[in-house]
């Protein structure tokens, strides 16, 4: 297994790009499956979760065709199967986001379910309430979703969710884009990415409106059709590489990113004493050199402050000076970082879903191990200000996640490099 050896104590300097959003990508290029036609998605992140999810829509009988720049090509004239079997599923919980398309457009679906993962038990129960109510027929069995579609068309419902879920809202939209009738969906979720997915479907002939906000309206069409479209920049990735120019007393600019929605995560960088400036497409943060200030976050749904931030934000903290609190309240069990950065000297008291995290100059490096992927990218950033060479074990999960995580770092003066093994 791959591992990274980053060698502490170099101050972050310099520009890089910012790569295509890979949970807008999941959910995109699960919507080709709606598609009549041949439909193209650009700016594709080179990540294993993308190459997943391309094999998921390979073994159903897509076409697929990927070009050098990571922009694909694909039909679905030929589907054979509507079936996400479960060795694609446990690698990636996002599979599921091919079920509201295939109920939709071929009336049937088999989609593994995806068990427990590393941040809590993660259940599926609000996307299989949500086709039901769009009138499929749905029994879970042998560790499978099966699901048909009585007379073979979803028809449009309202549907409230209890809980603000990502991909459920996703799933959601793209199974009623289809459907007979009008679908409002009450308490949507308003990620950048759901607008992004909205935008795509949009594109290809539905009409949904409200994306954005936590009302969302889609009236269903008969078709969907193929057509180009450029998934959004990364707002985790390029929030990473801010928090690491941070935590270095360093200057980095993210370019080809979007400033509009980092709001939470750049008001909390401020406050961390960063000066940040913004153009259309760039964020350029500059310490000056000078130590971050401890700041508190409290992760809810967007807009507030992402919870894929929150292990980064850690870090930030656990280098700052003063106290910072860290209060997790999307996921049950997102603080296996906390343990990992404390055997690298961080001083983190975790009581419940806070953690009270004091700040000290330096950490030290030692062997880690991640178990999420945002995780991981905080233990990168932890080992660039520990003194020693860290290692940080089972990659795998950073390769998910991050496109081209060493070349990138590299670019910014880090001694980091990755060791095969
Ligand atoms: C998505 C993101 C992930 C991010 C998360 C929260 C993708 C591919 N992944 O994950 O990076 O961390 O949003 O911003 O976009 N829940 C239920 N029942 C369900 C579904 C969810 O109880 O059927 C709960 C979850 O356990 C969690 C909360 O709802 O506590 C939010 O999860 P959700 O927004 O669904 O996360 P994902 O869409 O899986």
């Amino acid at each position: 297994m791959d591992k990274l050896r980053i060698e502490g104590g170099n101050r972050l300097n310099g520009e890089i790009r910012i790569s295509g959003a890979k949970n807008s990508a999941l959910p995109i290029l699960s919507a080709t499956l709606l598609a009549d036609g041949v439909m193209r998605v650009g700016n594709l992140p080179h990540l294993h979760d993308i190459t997943t999810m391309l094999e998921l829509l390979g073994c159903m009988g897509v076409e697929v065709a990927i070009d050098e720049d990571m922009s694909v090509e694909t039909d679905c004239a030929n589907i054979k199967s509507c079936v996400a079997p479960y060795d694609l599923v446990r690698t990636m919980r996002a599979s599921i986001l091919v079920l509201g398309p295939l109920l939709a457009r071929y009336g049937e679906a088999e989609v593994s379910l995806p068990g427990g993962c590393a941040i809590g038990s993660r259940p599926v129960d609000l996307h299989i309430r949500g086709m039901e109510a769009l009138g499929a027929e749905v029994d879970v069995e042998d560790g499978y979703i099966k699901a048909r579609v009585p007379g073979g068309r979803l028809t449009g419902a309202n549907i409230f969710f209890d809980t603000v879920t990502v991909t459920g809202t996703e799933n959601v939209m793209m199974a009623a884009a289809l459907a007979k009738g009008t679908t409002t969906i009450e308490n949507a979720a308003r990620e950048p990415e759901v607008v992004d997915l909205a935008n795509c479907l949009n594109a290809m002939g539905a009409k949904i409106s409200g994306a954005g906000s936590d009302t969302m309206v889609i009236e269903g069409v008969e078709k969907l059709y193929g057509c180009s479209f450029d998934v959004l920049p990364d707002r985790i990735e390029t929030g990473t590489y801010l928090v690491a120019a941070a935590v270095t007393g360093g200057r980095v600019k993210t370019k080809d990113t979007d400033p509009v929605i980092m709001e939470a995560v750049l008001h909390k960088l401020e406050e961390a004493g960063a000066d940040i400036t913004i153009g259309d497409n760039w964020i350029e943060l500059d310490m000056h050199g000078k130590r971050p200030k401890a700041v508190n976050v409290k992760t809810a749904p967007h807009p507030a402050f992402p919870t894929d931030m929150q292990a980064q934000f850690m870090v930030l903290n656990a280098l700052a000076e003063g106290t910072g609190t860290v209060i997790e309240t999307v996921f049950e069990n997102r603080f296996m970082h906390a343990q990992e950065l404390v055997r690298m000297g961080a001083d983190i008291a975790v009581e419940g879903n806070t953690a009270i995290v004091t700040g000290k100059e330096k950490l030290q490096a030692a062997p880690v191990m991640a178990t999420d992927l945002r995780a991981s990218a905080s233990l990168v950033i932890a080992a660039l200000m520990a003194e020693g060479a860290t290692d940080v074990n089972r990659i795998y999960h950073i390769d998910r996640g991050y496109e081209c995580i060493e070349e990138k770092f590299q670019q910014l003066g880090a001694n980091i490099r990755r060791i095969s093994g």
